[in-house]
């Protein structure tokens, strides 16, 4: 996609960090934009930060963990602006800790914010992008957890590695059908968001409650590594630009921080080697 002037932009999860970059973004190349998210609050600043500069705005507040809801954003995205062109699959969650100590709720949130939100968005808006027939793009956020591995977070790693793979097979299927569907699955390092207080925004089905893990030294040590890694993180001003740059050269893979590379490359070449991950690497 090159032509970005009066199409329409779907974003999940824009009422802070990433989401809302790619929406202001979206609006600063002329799009009608569709803003997505649990935080009403946070939402309505984004409506009224884009509509004062002229942007047509849909915002709607939707739990992209429910399917019927990810149904209900493409279907008002049509009945307000008829077609859909950009849509990111944005929004996610982040559960540090061990897996054996977490809850099983907390698998199924990081599962269900991360991964089924993808799968809802892609089943629910290749099919109308696919009888559009049109220039279209679609961009999951995965993350670089989605290409290397590391002790801090396997289900993050989990959801984010099956994001890429999703993308990945998705996107050989679409071009195997000679589809004007593009795809991009986007791979960033830390970038300062909010992400780290993800837990103040859960809903009620995954709320934190009188499991002892709550109040467990895990907990605590993860909520802290959290903060830490996404405050020391990238500053987030040009993440809008690095993606559409990366849409309009048709980029599959949009990564922002060059020095992990050597990382994804040594893990590849583990495999490959019969060589077997070795925690020293992280001691180093
Ligand atoms: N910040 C980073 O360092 C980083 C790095 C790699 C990947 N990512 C990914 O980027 C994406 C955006 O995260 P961010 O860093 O901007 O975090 P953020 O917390 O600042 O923004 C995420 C937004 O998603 C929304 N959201 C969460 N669950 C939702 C749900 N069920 N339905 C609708 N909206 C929901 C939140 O309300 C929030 O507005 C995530 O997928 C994250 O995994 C972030």
């Amino acid at each position: 996609m090159k032509d970005f002037k009066n199409k329409v932009a779907v974003v999940t999860g824009a009422a802070n960090g990433i989401g809302r970059e790619l929406a202001r973004e979206a609006a600063l190349r002329g799009m009608k934009v569709v803003i997505a998210d649990i935080d009403v609050e946070n939402l309505n600043k984004v409506k009224v930060e884009l509509e004062e500069k002229g942007t047509e705005v849909l915002s709607l507040v939707i739990d992209v963990t429910e399917y019927d809801q990810v149904e209900k954003l493409a279907k008002e995205t049509i009945e307000r602006f008829g077609e859909v062109h950009l849509l990111f699959n944005n929004a996610g969650v982040v559960v540090p800790g061990k897996i054996w100590e977490l809850p099983l709720k907390d698998i199924d949130y990081i599962m269900e914010s991360n991964l089924y939100s993808v799968v809802y968005g892609i089943k629910v808006f290749v099919p109308i992008m696919l009888k559009q027939d049109n220039p279209c793009h679609i961009v999951d956020v995965a993350s670089v957890a989605g290409l290397l591995t590391s002790p801090a977070m396997p289900t993050y790693h989990m959801t984010k590695f099956g994001n890429v793979a999703l993308s990945e097979a998705v996107n050989y299927q679409l071009q195997g059908m000679g589809s004007k569907i593009k795809m991009s699955v986007f791979c960033p390092g830390y970038i300062q968001t909010d992400l780290h207080n993800c837990d103040k925004r859960r809903t009620e089905k995954f709320k934190i409650d009188e499991d002892p893990y709550y109040t467990s030294e895990g907990f605590y040590a993860g909520l802290k590594q959290s903060e830490h890694v996404i405050k020391t993180g990238m500053p987030i001003d040009s993440i809008g630009m690095s993606v559409f740059q990366g849409i309009e050269d048709e980029n599959f893979y949009i990564l922002t921080h060059p020095q992990y590379n050597p990382i994804i490359g040594l893990r590849v070449k583990n495999i490959l080697e019969g060589k077997n991950p070795d925690i020293s690497f992280f001691k180093k």
